[in-house]
């Protein structure tokens, strides 16, 4: 089966085609994350008017790296919840326009399915049931997702997701957006048990990390400790708390396999004490996708498409943009 996947819920628009025989055979993608940087934060109408620019080429490109013609195709996945509400319109109405001339079914795609589907694509064994962690800037939840593609929530933040928290710190300290990259790139030269910040719900599969905003900040205005230090004790933190709550997520639905995606999960410290805390859980191994399927891509929007295809649920046929019948039920 051959697949068209199609991601535009945020500040990326990306186009990729996968083949069920052979793998990705092709993915573009253009970041507009240097747009929005001036901004400090990605901004919807902006968001949405470069989609439109951009989708077009995007998809005349991707098909002409992978020699193949619209009607190569068998399948249009596309992202239709949840995300920028314009931005998705740009997505969702360009797959439906070629599934309606190609006579091709169109299959809405969660993105946050899409996500944690990511780790499949690099691990080609890995197969649910696992519990999984999805952390972006919109996101930091915990779902667990049986062998038929149930996708149950155990826990989510209830004020800022782990990415907004990055980038939060990262502009008060004077980095760009988004800051996840710059804060990795300055914790490494700092101690991470240099300040001890608060960790929110101990023991609880719940997230909160505003009050490690607001310790951060109030640390950084105090000039007791370096930025270094302070990054790197904020990013343990964040990695430490990721972890408690997964593993103990994995436990208590008895599962032997954590999948961690989303733009976050490219952190290394995140996979670090990842990794070490799998040590000392016996039957417990934890995936990471690389760390350019971590951040959004039309690649794992692809996959998901064939991975749900057969349930059926088609944007064009029956159902519309909004249709979560078998999205697990985030708009
Ligand atoms: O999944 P994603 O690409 O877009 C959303 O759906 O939100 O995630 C973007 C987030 C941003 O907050 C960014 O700062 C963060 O992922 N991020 C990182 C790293 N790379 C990207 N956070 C920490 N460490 C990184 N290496
Ligand atoms: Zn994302």
């Amino acid at each position: 089966m051959i697949v068209l996947g199609i991601e535009s819920s945020c500040d990326e628009t990306s186009v990729a085609v996968y083949s069920s025989e052979k793998g990705t055979l092709c993915s573009r993608t253009f970041s507009q994350a240097d747009i929005h940087a001036s901004f400090g934060g990605v901004i919807p109408e902006v968001a949405s008017r470069n989609h439109i620019q951009k989708i077009e080429p995007l998809y005349h490109a991707c098909m002409k790296d992978a020699a193949l013609t619209g009607m190569d195709l068998d399948i249009i996945g596309v992202t239709n919840a949840p995300g920028l509400i314009g931005a998705l319109f740009v997505g969702v109405s360009f797959a439906k326009g070629l599934g309606y001339a190609l006579h091709k079914p169109v299959v809405p795609v969660h993105h946050l399915a899409a996500h944690i589907l990511a780790a499949e694509l690099s691990y080609p064994d890995l197969k649910p049931p696992y519990t999984a962690l999805i952390v972006s800037g919109g996101h930091t939840h915990i779902f667990d997702i049986d062998e038929a593609l149930n996708f149950t929530l155990i826990g989510r933040t209830i004020d800022d997701a782990a990415g907004e928290v990055f980038d939060k710190t990262a502009k008060v300290m004077g980095g760009p957006y988004p800051g996840g990259i710059f804060i990795q790139n300055l914790a490494e030269k700092g101690n991470r048990h240099a300040v001890k910040f608060p960790q929110a719900f101990k023991g609880e599969i719940k997230f909160s990390f505003s009050g490690l905003k607001t310790a951060v900040m109030n640390t950084i205005q105090k000039e007791q400790f370096c930025l270094e230090d302070i990054a790197a004790s904020f990013q343990w933190t964040v990695a430490s708390t990721l972890a408690d709550k997964t593993f103990q997520a994995a436990s208590l639905f008895k599962r032997d396999k954590i999948v961690v995606g989303g733009g976050v999960a490219a952190n290394q410290e995140i996979r670090r004490v990842f990794n070490e805390r799998a040590e000392s859980y016996e039957n417990i191994n934890v995936y990471f996708p690389e760390p350019a399927r971590c951040t959004d891509n039309g690649e794992m929007i692809a996959y998901a498409a064939y991975r749900f295809y057969r349930f059926r649920n088609f944007l064009n046929y029956k159902g519309s943009a909004y249709d979560t019948k078998h999205s697990i039920g985030l708009l």
